[in-house]
């Protein structure tokens, strides 16, 4: 069976076409990084009318790439949520008017679900069980994966999300939107050593984070590199200051969702861990907790790099998943569209 999906929950439209067996037969992607970098982040209205605009094109270069046609496909996969409300509602409306037209059923995808099993698409994918690292702009979280469907909360941030802290951080000392990539490539040249900043709730005895501290640390040595007493819009500080401010406040956050992961892992008596999300990008994340994961036994999994960041193929292949499982859900006809820009997973516990 063939599943076309569409995300549209921020700033990038994707669409992918999925079999159930789990093959990407296209995909196809847009982001509004160009657009949106003037304005330092995300502005949502902009985003909204963006994906109305290239839904259509994009959809129709994945049927071209394909080779199949709409009357080829067996169901319409959309992120219904979380996300931004209006750009989650573009999405929506288009999938469903769409399904409703073709007389196909809408599969609602949950925007973190099709992250955390994004790692499954790649040539040497995890098996169930495992433990899952998410890590996006929105959410860091820490998860038992025992199958599809079954989820275990076990920590969270309680402020920013590991992504929105590297954007802020970034933002801070004069870095293009979106933070992480500029922060990260920045930190290549820096010194790590060379600040000493707070790794928060390292040694807290559970598998929560905390990120705000860490920026505000961030900000305080900013402050005194800057030689200001009142924070400013944005520090300006010289390019090796800048360099090692990036790299000792990137080794803070990758020590600690390190250590965490690890510890959540052995403590579920997993032997895999999954990150997932956009941060899973990270170079030195990549590097340090594949090599704290291989002292301890544990087999880690990346999604390819350009399924770490939003798009089409984890939607379209965590519907094709919920699909397979569930073949009945191809019997049901509803279109009253509902986005919900705030939600779990379906089958999260703990949360
Ligand atoms: O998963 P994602 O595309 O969108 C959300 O669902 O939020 O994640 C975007 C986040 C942004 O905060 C971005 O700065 C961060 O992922 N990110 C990175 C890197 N690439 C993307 N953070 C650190 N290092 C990277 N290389
Ligand atoms: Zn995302």
């Amino acid at each position: 069976m063939l599943v076309l999906g569409f995300e549209t929950s921020c700033d990038e439209t994707g669409v992918a076409l999925c079999t159930t067996g789990g093959q990407v037969l296209a995909q196809a992607l847009h982001s509004q990084i160009s657009m949106h970098k003037d304005y330092g982040g995300v502005v949502p209205e902009l985003a909204s009318r963006d994906h109305i605009r290239r839904l259509v094109p994009l959809m129709n270069q994945v049927l071209a790439d394909s080779g199949k046609s709409l009357t080829d496909v067996d169901a319409i996969a959309v992120t219904t949520g979380p996300g931004l409300p209006g750009a989650l509602m573009a999405g929506t409306a288009f999938a469903t008017s769409l399904a409703m037209g073709l007389g196909k059923p809408v599969i609602p995808v949950h925007h973190l679900e099709g992250h955390l099993l994004s790692p499954l698409l790649s040539a040497t994918p995890p098996a169930f069980p495992f433990t899952a690292l998410l890590v996006s702009g929105g959410h860091s979280q820490l998860m038992g994966v025992e199958n599809l469907g079954h989820y275990a909360l076990l920590g969270e941030t309680l402020d920013d999300a590991a992504g929105e802290a590297f954007d802020k951080t970034a933002k801070m000392i004069g870095l293009p939107y979106p933070g992480g990539p500029a922060l990260s490539k920045l930190a290549e040249q820096g010194n790590a050593n060379r600040f000493k900043l707070p790794r928060p709730m390292l040694h807290s005895g559970d598998y929560n984070f905390s990120f705000s501290g860490l920026k505000t640390a961030v900000l305080t040595t900013a402050m005194k590199l800057a030689g200001v007493a009142q924070p400013t819009e944005t520090m300006v500080l010289n390019d090796q200051d800048k360099a090692d401010l990036c790299a000792s406040f990137q080794a803070a956050i990758v020590e600690v969702l390190v250590k965490k992961s690890i510890a959540a892992t052995r403590a579920n008596g997993h032997k895999r861990l999954v990150v997932a999300g956009g941060v899973g990008a990270n170079k030195q994340l990549r590097h340090s907790l594949t090599e704290a994961a291989a002292q301890r036994g544990i087999e880690v999994y990346f999604p390819e790099l350009a399924l770490c960041t939003d798009n089409g193929a984890m939607i379209a292949f965590a519907a094709a998943m919920r699909l397979k499982a569930n073949p009945a859900l191809l019997s049901q006809l509803d279109y009253s569209m509902q986005t919900k820009p705030r939600c779990a997973i379906p089958g999260l516990q703990g949360s």
